[in-house]
């Protein structure tokens, strides 16, 4: 019989889902990440990894002892805590789940920039210290999202979903930088592609839905805050590696930006006693961007059908390293 270790435990629906198949699961049930050395101890006799969550790395020493595995299914469309050359190279296919989670993430990049604009949470916390007091017409003001110009870094299907919303409910026009051209963002939305240094310097919102890299590691740091308009909101809802936080917080502090709302952070979880939690213009949240039941029930379907897919020894759904299959 084969067998599939799941990271965390998962509902019912999704246990029937791979034992229907005639595996036969096991879960990792505590309340806390599992070490990478109980993880391979799990994994020792099994043939497919449901992964949930970012820990323990899935790095060279993990797919070193566990060449064995048929298939790593990721129930994230992020990949950065898994060393996919190391799988490839030990001919091991890995799967994540892009699309189903789209427009609950590029809600909550939403969410967080209404957020900052207005203020939001830092209000909520002013009736918590009993101040809503004096009614002063013009003091505290958030700003107008109204025809403000939202620059997306790494449009591709969630930062559409971001475009789209920005567009329709604010008037907001879109440009972007990616390295290759997004042409239905560019006919459906007017959509402007733009150099890096423009997009920093045009921006009025500037929202981040790029992978983390190499390349794209703290492409967000003190030099490029400095090309910001003082009046913009910074957004992060991808990885918290993109940007560089100490200077996040210090073009806060100098203004060299207005607000930030953020959804990653670096590292995670953020310190409950960080500095940035207590700015008025900055709104956190930790790390909720796929967090609804109906867009976690199908990434977790998602996962499964790949991780099925390769245990009966066919293509996965969603592969990120196609190049394990000689292509
Ligand atoms: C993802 O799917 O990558 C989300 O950020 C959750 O980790």
């Amino acid at each position: 019989m084969t067998k599939i270790f799941i990271t965390r435990e998962v509902p019912a629906e999704i246990k029937r889902l791979l034992t229907a198949n005639g595996h036969h699961c096991s879960e990792w049930t505590e309340k806390r990440d599992l070490s990478l050395v109980e993880l391979i101890a799990a994994a020792e006799d099994c043939d497919g990894l449901f992964s949930i969550g970012s820990s323990p790395k899935l790095n060279q020493d993990f797919f070193s002892a566990c060449d064995h595995l048929k298939v790593v299914a990721l129930c994230s469309v992020g990949y950065d805590h898994v060393d996919i050359a190391a799988a490839t190279s030990h001919g091991i296919p890995v799967s994540n789940t892009p699309g189903v989670l789209s427009k609950a993430t590029a809600d909550t990049a939403f969410l967080l920039m209404q957020n900052v604009a207005r203020k939001a949470i830092h209000k909520h916390k002013e009736i918590l210290r009993n101040n809503w007091g004096f009614f002063d017409p013009t003091a505290d003001l958030g700003v107008d999202l109204q025809g403000k110009t939202l620059g997306i870094y790494g449009l591709g299907r969630i930062g559409y979903e971001m475009a789209k919303m920005c567009r329709f409910a604010f008037e907001m026009p879109v440009i972007y930088h990616n390295r290759g051209r997004n042409e239905a963002a560019e006919k459906d939305l007017g959509a402007k592609k733009v150099s890096f240094t423009e997009l920093l310097q045009t921006s009025d919102v500037l929202s981040i839905h790029a992978n983390l890299t190499d390349e794209t590691r703290e492409m967000f740091n003190l030099e490029a805050f400095q090309q910001m308009k003082p009046s913009s909101i910074f957004i992060n809802t991808a990885r918290g590696g993109l940007h560089n936080e100490p200077d996040l917080r210090h073009a806060l502090e100098t203004g060299l930006i207005w607000g930030a709302g953020l959804d990653v952070t670096n590292p995670e979880p953020m310190a409950a006693d960080n500095p940035l939690l207590n700015m008025p213009t900055v709104a956190i949240l930790p790390h909720i961007g796929s967090a609804t039941y109906e867009t976690r029930m199908e990434m977790m379907r998602l996962t499964a059908q790949n991780l099925l897919a390769g245990l009966n020894g066919q293509r996965l759904l969603s592969c990120v390293n196609p190049d394990v299959y000689g292509e």
